[in-house]
């Protein structure tokens, strides 16, 4: 393991801003916005919103920073979604990179892989499919490429990382760690599990413990986990993956899906399964949120569907505290750019000094503590 250090992105995050829990409010890193007149209302967080104001003020700040983190500091919680977005470099051309808040690139593997058979990618009803099958050029072509480049942008590049066993996990990592311009890592964890019969280490708790906590061994760079929706009940699977010492989660990865070619004599993917992806997997998105949200204490990414900011305050609602932006970038690559001041002039229009004040409004209270009768209290 490399030399351990801290990757910094904000001036509050420089000024030693602390690190944010999943759902619970934290404070502002820069001064609150001053009151407003109007009746205080209260969300379900307990956090005070007020009502629309009648004047806009646009120069009022608005603290869109998020931890994720030992170190890692998004500017904003709007992030790009590993595969969505190449290595970022792709797009210098069409979005103002830095205004992001952070890049999670294309799959990377230990070694080259030329991806799946074509047809590869079908559009469906509110979606995709698509099984591209990890392709790109390995961990050391990647680090050679672009990591350079990275190491210039202010926005921190999370390398998405992919496997076929633990030990591929580590060696990936391990070769990332300590390279400059790799900000943190994303396990892609919806990968066969070639020394268990392919199972995905992502649909077993102790599989994605296991593999979370030998790379956690391996590095002090921030760790991200990616949960898969393709199981009976995430929660045990998100507990063991905290415990193992991930520092944030991110869900969802794709749905599992097939489509029929035309003649209806095979299916359509030259893998036969593809990844569902877009506003079609917002609901189970939301739910898997929704559920990880109150089982675990580290900060939740969410990804899955997201059009608009509608979109990113619901899932800010059910308890993420940032969001990714996927399959909309292919219709529109500014879309995320423009979500980060979207949800700015929200905050402002709610009288909110930061959006982690609409973090977890749509969860239930936590149960109070047991009566002294042992009668448990839910209000
Ligand atoms: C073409 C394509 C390639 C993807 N490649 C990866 C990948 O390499 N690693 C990964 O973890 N997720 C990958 N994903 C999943 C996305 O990052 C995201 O989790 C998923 O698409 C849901 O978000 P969305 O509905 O906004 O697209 C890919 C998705 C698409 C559409």
């Amino acid at each position: 393991m490399k030399q351990k250090r801290k990757v910094v992105t904000t001036p509050a995050a420089r000024a030693g801003t602390k690190r944010m829990p999943t759902i619970r409010r934290i404070r502002p890193a820069i001064a609150p916005a001053p009151a407003r007149p109007g009746r205080e209302v209260r969300a379900r967080s307990g956090s005070a919103v007020r009502p629309p104001p009648d004047v806009q003020d646009d120069r009022e700040p608005v603290d869109l920073s998020v931890d994720l983190g030992r170190g890692l500091v998004l500017a904003n919680p709007v992030l790009v979604a590993s595969g969505t977005f190449g290595y970022g470099i792709e797009y210098g051309d069409v979005v103002d990179i830095d205004r992001l808040g952070a890049i999670c690139c294309k799959g990377t593997t230990l070694r080259p892989r030329i991806g799946n058979p074509t047809p590869r990618v079908t559009e469906t009803p509110g979606g995709m499919l698509n099984s591209i099958g990890l392709q790109n050029p390995g961990v050391d072509a990647v680090v050679e490429k672009y990591a350079r480049t990275w190491a210039g942008w202010r926005v921190p590049v999370i390398v998405n990382v992919a496997g076929e066993s633990v030990a591929d996990y580590v060696e990936v990592t391990r070769r990332l760690d300590g390279i400059p311009g790799v900000a943190g890592i994303e396990l892609n964890i919806s990968c066969p599990n070639v020394g268990k019969g392919g199972l995905q280490f992502a649909i077993d708790a102790a599989a994605a413990g296991e593999v979370t906590a030998a790379v956690r061994r391996a590095t002090e760079l921030p760790l991200l986990v990616k949960l898969s929706p393709n199981v009976a009940d995430i929660r045990p699977i998100a507990r063991a993956i905290a415990d193992a010492g991930a520092d944030a989660l991110t869900a969802i990865n794709t749905l599992s899906g097939i489509a029929v070619a035309p003649g209806r004599l095979a299916p359509l993917l030259g893998n036969i399964y593809g990844g569902l992806s877009g506003p079609a997997v917002k609901p189970i998105a939301l739910r898997v949120v929704y559920e990880v949200a109150q089982a675990v204490d580290i900060p939740i990414v969410a990804i899955g569907g997201v059009t608009e900011l509608a979109d990113v305050l619901d899932f800010l609602a059910v308890g993420a505290v940032a969001i990714q932006v996927g399959t909309a970038i292919f219709a529109d690559p500014t879309l995320p750019v423009r979500l980060v001041d979207e949800l700015a002039t929200e905050c402002r229009r709610l009288g909110v000094p930061s959006h982690r004040d609409l973090v977890g409004t749509a969860l239930p209270k936590r149960a109070a503590p047991p009566s002294v009768k042992g009668v448990e209290y839910r209000p």
